[in-house]
């Protein structure tokens, strides 16, 4: 055999371990992707990994950062559909003056304007609560 042919067979052996590890560890995913969604979140036992989302659901007192957290951030963090984004005073300020300060804002928030739906999808909200959390997200 010469070198290259060494060299190939070497490399061919490789693969062909990597092949079987990848195997195991495609075998090992699955399980792990499978497991959680039999096992756990039993009503009134502890589920790992719902918490946050059931805190942000209305699980406890809400504050500006879990509103946005739940609910607002979905589509003003990035812009989405054109909403103001978080920390952009420049277009929270141009909304503020149009509707007459923030509460006019709070009132579009409440009945909704646009893609923008009634209370930015947290029905639970109370108008305090939106307040604050417009306030947050646009540092007026
Ligand atoms: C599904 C996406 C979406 C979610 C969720 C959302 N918004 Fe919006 N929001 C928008 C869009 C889009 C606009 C811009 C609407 C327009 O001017 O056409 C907007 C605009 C606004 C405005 C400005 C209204 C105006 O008159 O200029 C406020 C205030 C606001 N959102 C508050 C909130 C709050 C508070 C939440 C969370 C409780 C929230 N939004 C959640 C999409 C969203």
């Amino acid at each position: 055999m010469n070198l290259i042919n060494k060299m190939l067979a070497a490399q061919a052996a490789v693969l062909a371990l990597w092949a079987v590890n990848v195997q195991a560890a495609t075998n090992d995913e699955i399980a792990a992707r499978i497991k959680p969604v039999g096992e756990v979140c039993v009503q009134g036992q502890e589920c790992k990994g719902i918490e946050p989302v059931a805190a942000a659901a209305g699980g406890g007192a809400k504050t500006p950062d879990s509103i946005i957290a739940g609910h607002c951030g979905a589509c003003h963090t990035a812009g989405v559909l054109g909403a103001p984004k978080i920390g952009d005073s420049a277009d929270w300020k141009k909304r503020a003056s149009e509707q007459g300060g923030l509460d006019g804002l709070l009132a579009k928030a409440i009945s909704g304007v646009n893609a923008m739906p009634p209370k930015g999808t947290c029905a639970d909200c109370s108008d305090d609560e939106l307040k604050a959390t417009i306030k947050k997200m646009s540092g007026l």
